[in-house]
């Protein structure tokens, strides 16, 4: 449709049918045998049945058939004929879950992170999403937060802002009208990854230069990317709600980063206003959030009842609407609605491409990318086919593992470990057990509880735990090596998932403990949404394989990894702590005036654990032996548009053939502000054939060393700099130049 027929439809529209355009309710409800809003499952909203026919968009119902469904029942009551867009949270792929965000990011690979974009986009497009409530990538520190899971950067803005853009543009392609594509929401400004203690919902406060220099670039990337949607975060930003700071949504996001797409509120966070206290009412509330700026309310009753009343007394309001009006009509219009409001749904093409055998495959080679082995002692993995082996633990013989934001996956392709090994090696030298629950039973029933889910009734647990427990250690004494698959429960790591205890579960340690007594080598495959605290098992441990919630193809990856049919290749986005007391920890932080020096007591540390991280930020073996080693700086001193080449060598001391991710860090050692110890500034995943040596070159330019300076300008300064290239932000050869302005 052209532009002028948007503008006409616009002026045809009754102020009631416009503001409906910006409510945004469940879909459900359209296939509900109660569509009565005043007695039906949206009764908390109290919409009124006729404003239900003039909502814009619905969120979460998928699968061709479903959406047909829905985009037939509410355009035979929309006098318009003005189509429902249809806005889903594909977080980690649709019918085929692939490895949650973060194990995403640990893949140090765009073109991971891309593919997995693009086989989501075209599974959820053919089944009629338009828009992908995706990527989230609010920058994670705090291990407490259940959704640093769905970080795709992790602790750093650089590999943020990358993935960011992958991420939007593999999703929208060139255009988003297109069979496959979808349009992008970017996700949840601004700030969600600080919220304070880690607890999710919670009040984010922090200076404009750490939010520019850390939180921002993530975002800005997507903006830059041509994401079409913007959602706006549940916290507190600096004194304000984020959903109506005018600061945030106006004077950055839309003047200064020149968005013009569409932004969207989180589920109910213009209600929400009115605890937060910053809206004295419901009238209030929509009154701020349409100033700020907010175009669609997901999920609250503010803009369907408030805002005619706000438009009759303020034409500035009116105007507001009109323009919030214009945007979405032209975003169902990009999106081809208005021709087709259908989208690209086709049942026929589902039964195709849907979980097909070609994606399947590749969704298993992405999720090797994303496993990082933690520790290898002894080269006891990769195991030899030959040994016997206890398979032990409560993700041995269990498909939960797609993650708590993978609502949609189909799982009857998902295999378990156990039996994944049976088809791989000989059954006979293969034992398996239980050995504990995931979680005791009252953990679950809390969370069940929370969810308004039915209980489950507590007998004989302890009884229960040690006849596991000990059916283990008779299989582990059968054996030569015992692997463990443990881990959170997926229902421990995701929205409203924060914890104050973030080690693995108490009856999964005590099983560990149990299993050490034999001295039997034991190598764990841990299951999680976040960095645990490891501290308290890991010497008892000669092997960790970190898999992170891996998805479908997750049990086939983790066996053909175990057993050596592939190399480990992915690295850590977010700091392993020591422990909880730790968190926040990340590893571009500042320096104190009492740096750490170990016995010294006035120092900045803790009594009583180191201060470094458990695992740094980029950490991640493989089963090749890297050496770093002849790091060499091309000249010493840099000035304006000059490059400074970087080379090393690297030798792989092994008969393994395999990838390494080589990252290279800067610290601007003096400045007007005080500047990071190291930030990341390059990196790239690199093959190696066995015994290969190669010489790696990285280009250092000064685009690298700008930062916002005393005036909060995006500047370098003249002054000294460190470079540091390593396998992690810990080991690294280094070396120093001078910039000259
Ligand atoms: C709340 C979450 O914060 C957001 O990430 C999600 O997209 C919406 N709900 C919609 O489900």
């Amino acid at each position: 449709m052209k532009d002028t027929k948007i503008i006409e439809l616009l002026n045809e529209m009754t102020i009631d049918e416009k503001i409906g355009q910006m409510v945004q309710v469940a879909g459900d409800i359209f296939l509900s045998d109660n569509i009565d809003v005043s007695t039906g499952p949206l009764k908390n909203l109290e919409l009124s049945n006729e404003m239900l026919y003039n909502v814009g968009s619905v969120l979460n119902i998928i699968g061709a058939e479903r959406v047909r469904k829905v985009q037939d029942e509410y355009l035979s009551k929309n006098r318009l004929k003005i189509p429902l867009l249809f806005m889903d949270d594909i977080i980690n792929g649709y019918k085929i879950a692939f490895p949650i965000p973060i194990a995403q990011g640990c893949s140090w690979n765009t073109e991971v992170i891309k593919t997995i974009a693009r086989i989501s986009a075209v599974e959820s497009n053919i089944a009629g999403a338009n828009v992908n409530f995706s990527p989230m990538v609010d920058l994670s520190r705090d291990a407490r937060w259940g959704r640093v899971m769905e970080s795709v950067g992790g602790e750093d803005p650089l590999l943020g802002a990358i993935y960011a853009r992958a991420t939007v543009e593999a999703y929208q392609g060139k255009d988003i009208s297109k069979l496959g594509n979808v349009a992008s929401c970017v996700k949840h400004i601004a700030a969600y990854g600080a919220v304070e203690g880690g607890r999710d919902y919670n009040t984010v406060d922090m200076s404009e230069r750490e939010f520019r220099q850390y939180y921002l670039p993530a975002y800005k990337s997507a903006i830059e990317a041509n994401a079409e949607l913007i959602m706006t975060s549940f916290n507190i930003l600096n004194g304000i709600p984020a959903t109506v700071n005018k600061a945030l949504i106006q004077n950055l996001i839309r003047k200064e980063l020149n968005f013009k797409g569409l932004i969207i509120s989180d589920y109910g966070a213009i209600e929400e206003t009115i605890a937060h206290g910053v809206s004295k009412d419901e009238k209030e509330a929509a009154l701020k959030a349409i100033e700020a700026g907010v175009d669609i309310d997901m999920m609250s009753k503010i803009y369907a009842n408030f805002l005619k009343e706000l438009c009759l007394e303020n034409k500035e309001i009116e105007n507001k609407v009109n323009e919030s009006v214009l945007r979405i009509l032209k975003l169902k219009n990009r999106l081809g609605l208005f021709e087709n409001p259908y989208g690209n749904s086709d049942v026929k093409k589902e039964k195709i491409y849907l979980m097909n055998e070609q994606n399947l495959k590749k969704a298993k080679e992405l999720t090797q990318e994303t496993f990082v082995l933690l520790k290898n002692k002894n080269n006891i993995l990769p195991f030899n086919k030959n040994k016997n082996i206890a398979l032990i633990g409560p993700y041995i013989d269990n498909i939960a593992i797609t993650g708590s934001w993978c609502m949609f996956s189909d799982k009857s392709k998902c295999t378990t470990i156990l039996d994944a090994f049976k088809k791989k090696v000989d059954n006979e030298k293969l034992f398996y057990a239980k050995g504990s629950e995931i979680l005791r039973q009252d953990e679950i029933n809390s969370i069940l509880k929370a969810d308004g889910l039915p209980t489950i009734n507590i007998k004989n647990e302890s009884e229960e735990e040690e006849r596991l427990i000990e059916e283990a250690k008779d299989i582990a004494k059968k054996s030569d090596v015992i692997l463990l698959a443990l881990g959170e429960h997926y229902k421990q790591s995701g929205e409203a998932c924060s914890r104050s205890n973030i080690s693995l579960p108490e009856n999964q340690i005590r099983l560990i403990n149990e299993l050490n007594k034999l001295h039997i080598p034991m190598v764990m495959i841990l299951f999680n949404g976040r960095p645990l605290q490891l501290n308290n098992i890991e010497d008892k441990l000669d092997g960790i394989l970190e898999v992170w919630f891996p998805g479908t193809m997750g049990a086939e990856a983790i066996t053909e990894m175990i057993l050596g049919e592939v190399n480990p290749s992915g690295k850590l986005t977010m700091s392993f702590p020591q422990n909880v007391g730790q968190c926040p920890i990340y590893y571009n932080h500042y320096n104190t005036g009492r740096p750490h020096i170990d016995d010294l007591r006035y120092v900045s540390r803790y009594q009583d654990i180191p201060t470094e991280s458990f695992y740094p930020f980029g950490f991640g073996l493989s089963y090749c032996n890297f050496k770093y080693k002849s790091l060499k700086l091309d000249k010493k001193e840099i000035k304006k548009n000059d490059i400074i080449t970087a080379t090393l060598e690297i030798e792989n001391q092994s008969n393994n053939e395999g990838y390494e991710v080589i990252q290279l860090y800067i610290q601007d050692l003096y400045a007007s502000v005080v500047r990071p110890v190291k930030e990341l500034k390059e990196f790239k995943k690199v093959y190696f054939k066995p015994n290969e040596t190669k010489i790696v070159e990285f280009k250092i330019n000064v685009e690298m060393l700008k930062f916002w300076n005393e005036n909060l300008h995006y500047k370098a300064e003249e002054g000294d700099f460190k470079v540091f290239i390593g396998s992690d932000s810990v080991n690294t050869l280094e070396d120093t130049f001078v910039y000259y302005d």
